[in-house]
């Protein structure tokens, strides 16, 4: 497999600590019912896990969890968290019905287009078992988010702090992916009323939350 060694990991991994990190991931997680669906017993995947900040958010709650990202960089980063795997969302290296819940945090707007979205999705389907659940969080298109990226991206306001020239640089390196994916977000819902049971759905200042069933 062909290693992603792209500035992007850099520019993310420098953005928050781990520690800020996975405490904003669970909370975001907190807000859909996966955890209340599924028991310490079950297998979790962390999908897009990045540097595995959800994963290690949720050490202290006893899920046996799986962390793939495509980026071996930033999968090796944290050494505390075990059970990793470097894969293509696209493509996932399991078994049919395997998990009992699957966590996408910030994944789906970094594929190339919807089409590729859908098969992602088809892949999540796949290995999730009968009445299994997968929890989506994403840039949602608000009003909120808008005016964030106005300020981030066309006033020089980014050049305040580190911090907000970080998230310059970021939102600069993944514009393309990251406004096809908001520009598809009416397409997504379609689908996912379609294919998908929507059991939680809420869209926040700047993100918007789905926890999804595969039903039998
Ligand atoms: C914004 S980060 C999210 C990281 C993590 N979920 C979090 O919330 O901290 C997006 C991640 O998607 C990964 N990624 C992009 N395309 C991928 C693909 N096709 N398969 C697997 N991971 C991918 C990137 O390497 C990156 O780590």
């Amino acid at each position: 497999m062909v290693l992603v060694m792209k500035e992007w990991d850099v520019l993310f991994s420098n953005l928050d600590s781990i520690d800020f990190s996975y405490r904003k991931n669970l909370n975001r997680l907190k807000r859909g019912p996966l955890l209340s669906k599924t028991t310490k017993d079950d297998l979790i995947l962390d999908l897009f896990c990045g540097r595995c900040d959800t994963s290690y958010g949720l050490r202290d709650y006893g899920y046996k969890i799986i962390s793939g990202d495509i980026s071996l960089k930033l999968l090796i980063m944290n050494k505390d968290v075990k059970n990793k795997i470097q894969l293509n969302s696209l493509l996932l290296p399991f078994k049919n019905n395997q998990f009992k819940g699957i966590i996408i945090q910030g994944g789906l707007h970094h594929l190339d287009d919807f089409d590729q979205i859908v098969i992602c999705l088809r892949e999540a389907k796949r290995v999730l078992k009968s009445n299994g659940y997968l929890f989506i969080s994403e840039p949602g298109n608000t009003l909120c988010l808008k005016i964030w990226l106005f300020l981030i991206k066309k006033t020089k306001l980014w050049k305040i702090s580190s911090y907000s020239k970080n998230w310059h640089d970021l939102y600069k390196a993944e514009e393309k992916t990251h406004s096809l994916y908001l520009s598809n977000t009416s397409k997504l819902i379609h689908y996912l009323k379609n294919n998908w049971t929507i059991e939680f759905h809420k869209v926040g200042l700047v993100t918007e939350f789905f926890t999804l069933k595969k039903d039998d």
